[in-house]
């Protein structure tokens, strides 16, 4: 039986890619997206995800409108890596269909509590819709498997030297579904950052005649620029597809359970505090410290498999290419 997924996402590039492979592998069952402001605005995340689903040939699966801004901060604009309409400025035919009429809060409880098996809800992007459901709908953990989330980092951040830039961009919201009591798993940039496609294979997928091939293709070509002189490098990364990726092989990723707070003051504020210590420290010891969560951190992965899992399920007839020839 395929897995239930919702996707939540803020489309983006690399949700892009991951729309695209929750949509082709078999093991899936995308019954739902929700959007949310976080790589582009609201609008433009509704209308690249309906672009891309219908693109990967999902155009049944439904879309769901969500936050237009974090809980308590305005929404900041990310164009400066998503470009400015959030898809790298490639241009995929307008929607023929529109989002769902009731948003994504109330979408994301029907489309949980209906459905017979417990959901697997991955969130990709600023947590405020899942926050947001969990404070209005509070028994929909009741059918929710567990929470897989991109967000955080063991290390160092990206949006601030601490802080990764969904939980960044909305700390709060983080928070409520770390105390949620749903189980989590945290695909942070950890993981995140290590999962690439060579350029040559981007590059021959982007000159592709089969439009999802080439969609892909082109979303790995898009280029970010360095911080230092304005230089502009090939990454290749696939990103957020890889969190839906943990969920078909997670024997890929080594992971451990461990103690993840969420700061929210000071320069610290958003950054995901993963503890490590092998032993107990003074906090431990004069009962000080609360307001942690128990989360399996992914915090190893066999970036190569993921990316030919990724590739396998994206790229029409690859797998059966590199099927080794039967015997008989
Ligand atoms: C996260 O932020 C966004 O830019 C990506 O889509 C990903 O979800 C990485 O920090
Ligand atoms: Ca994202």
């Amino acid at each position: 039986m395929p897995i239930p997924v919702i996707l939540d996402v803020d489309t983006g590039v690399d949700d892009a890619l991951a729309l695209l492979f929750a949509a082709a592998h078999p093991e899936l069952d995308l019954i739902g997206v929700s959007c949310v402001a976080g790589n582009a605005s609201l609008e433009r995340v509704v209308e690249n995800s309906l672009r891309v689903l219908a693109v990967a040939g999902a155009g049944h699966v439904p879309v769901a409108a969500g936050a237009h801004r974090p809980l308590i901060e305005p929404a900041r604009d990310a164009g400066h890596v998503h470009g400015a309409n959030g898809l790298a400025g490639i241009e995929l035919p307008p929607a023929a269909r529109e989002a769902e009429a009731d948003g994504a809060v109330a979408f994301l409880r029907r489309t949980i509590l209906e459905h017979p098996e417990p959901v697997t809800l991955v969130t990709l992007a600023p947590q405020t819709n899942v926050a947001l459901l969990l404070r209005t709908h509070p028994g929909v953990v009741d059918n929710i498997a567990r929470i897989v989330f991109m967000g955080g980092s063991a290390g160092p951040g990206n949006a601030t030297a601490v802080a990764e830039f969904n939980v960044w961009h909305d700390p709060e919201a983080a928070a409520i579904v770390l105390s949620s009591g749903v189980p989590l798993y945290m695909y942070g940039l950890d993981v995140f950052e290590r999962v690439a496609v060579p350029q040559d294979v981007a590059l021959e997928l982007a000159a592709s005649a089969d439009p999802r091939a080439a969609l892909v293709g082109q979303l790995l070509n898009h280029r970010i620029r360095d911080t230092e002189g304005g230089e502009s490098v090939y990454l290749g990364h696939i990103g957020d597809a890889g969190a839906v990726c943990s969920i078909v092989a997670p024997d890929a990723l080594r992971t451990e359970r461990l103690p993840v707070r969420v700061e929210l003051a000071g320069y610290g504020r958003g950054q995901t505090v993963v503890d490590r210590r092998r032993f107990p420290g003074e906090d431990l010891f004069h009962g000080l410290a609360d307001g942690w969560a128990e989360v399996e951190v992914a915090l190893g992965i066999d970036d190569e498999r993921i990316a030919n899992l990724f590739l396998d399920a994206v790229v029409p007839g690859r797998a059966a290419d590199a099927a080794p020839a039967d015997a008989g």
